[in-house]
């Protein structure tokens, strides 16, 4: 065969065999010697070619059941999202090889709702694969403006899309879809009013820290112990005696880490920092008498968005948050100096215990934190 490549060896009849009637660079009207053609000729769609559901009825109502079993599946995961939603604790934990130890509301609305989603997605692509018309369309370039016929003719398309679709047809396919597509929506309904609205009022759980109790009574409220403030993280108890003045401590409150899950979300919420100041230096007389002996406590938790405020400054007695710099003043109530941070941090009041531990003497009066939509309500 000839070599295209090479100018001397090339043969034009042989070179048409192998590309058939296409242009070749070299050939149709050229732009001075060896140049590129002005216009290629338009190689045309690929023939189209039939599927089994066009040629044969029996296929296509096969293809039909498909569809509808996919929508179906997807009706099947949007239940059990609502069952797990509903039904499965949220502190329940399970085992799932190569994952370990998970979350089973979690697992489980996870992967309800991705059957969900796969449902309706597999559906929808078979249905369009094996069902709905595959004729490629052409729409010559034209003006911007669509000609008054064409727009006539597209709210023709528009309208009649349905009966293309074969819906009117095949109400099979109508009624799952619509069960598939209407269901769904609500999951996602049920997350946004679960979770703000009044079925789960999270402002309880924002408003209470492990320093208001970890057991509840009969009305589900908690009970005070006066837990012991201890050394994080080594969780041991502290005694007056070993704070020195100009010392800080970082607190935790006494059974936290006996919890078997939850710790982090607990701890996030009931950290303190644990000072001692000469009471002297006390401009504040709350502040004093909240403390024993000069010492205090304060939330750790930053009031602007909930960062830990973990620097003290022991000449000034100011606490520093470190993400963007709310100072707060430890001899008035913490209250704010510097920064973003709009409100004082809450004082924890303490005491001593019978056997001379520092005990919380009560759980803390506002809710920690970062401000939210409820907490006038509190
Ligand atoms: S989180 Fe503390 S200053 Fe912003």
């Amino acid at each position: 065969m000839a070599d295209a490549n090479h100018p001397s060896d090339y043969d034009a009849d042989a070179y048409e065999r192998e590309v058939g009637t296409a242009v070749s660079l070299d050939t149709g009207d050229h732009v001075g010697d060896g140049g590129l053609p002005e216009r290629f000729e338009n190689p045309g769609l690929p023939a189209h070619q039939p599927r089994m559901a066009d040629l044969d009825d029996g296929a296509a109502k096969r293809a039909e059941r498909q569809v509808a079993t996919l929508f179906g599946i997807s009706v099947v995961g949007t239940l059990g999202f609502l069952v797990a939603y509903f039904a499965v604790p949220t502190d329940a934990r399970m085992f799932f090889p190569g994952l370990g130890d998970v979350s089973t509301s979690n697992f489980l609305l996870g992967v309800t709702l991705a059957l969900s989603l796969l449902g309706i997605g597999a559906g929808a692509i078979h249905w369009a694969k094996t069902l709905m018309p595959d004729v490629e369309e052409i729409e010559l370039r034209h003006p911007m403006r669509s000609a008054p016929e064409d727009r006539e003719k597209f709210g023709d398309i528009v309208l009649g899309g349905g009966e293309t679709a074969q819906l009117t047809r095949r109400p099979l396919l109508k009624y799952s879809m619509g069960g598939a597509l209407g269901l769904f929506a609500i999951p996602l309904l049920v997350q946004l009013v679960g979770s703000l609205g009044p079925f789960d009022q999270p402002f309880r759980r924002l408003a209470t820290t492990f320093w208001d109790g970890h057991e509840v009574d009969g009305d589900g409220n908690p009970i005070f112990v006066r837990p012991r403030l201890m050394r994080d993280p080594q969780n041991t108890p502290v005694r007056p005696e070993e704070v020195p003045i100009g010392s800080v401590f970082h607190i935790q409150p006494e059974g936290l880490l006996d919890l078997e899950s939850h710790i982090l979300e607990e701890k996030a919420k009931a950290s303190v920092v644990l000072m001692r100041l000469n009471p002297s230096d006390f401009v504040s007389e709350k502040a004093r008498d909240w403390g024993y002996e000069g010492i205090v406590a304060y939330s750790k938790i930053c009031t602007h968005v909930g960062c830990p405020v973990g620097l003290y400054e022991q000449h000034t007695h100011h606490l520093l948050c470190p993400c963007h710099q709310s100072t707060f003043d430890v001899t008035d109530d913490c209250k704010v100096i510097f920064g973003p941070a709009k409100r004082a941090l809450p004082q924890l009041k303490i005491t001593v215990d019978d056997e001379g531990y520092l005990v919380a003497d009560q759980p803390f009066q506002e809710p920690v934190g970062p401000s939210f939509w409820e907490r006038e309500r509190l």
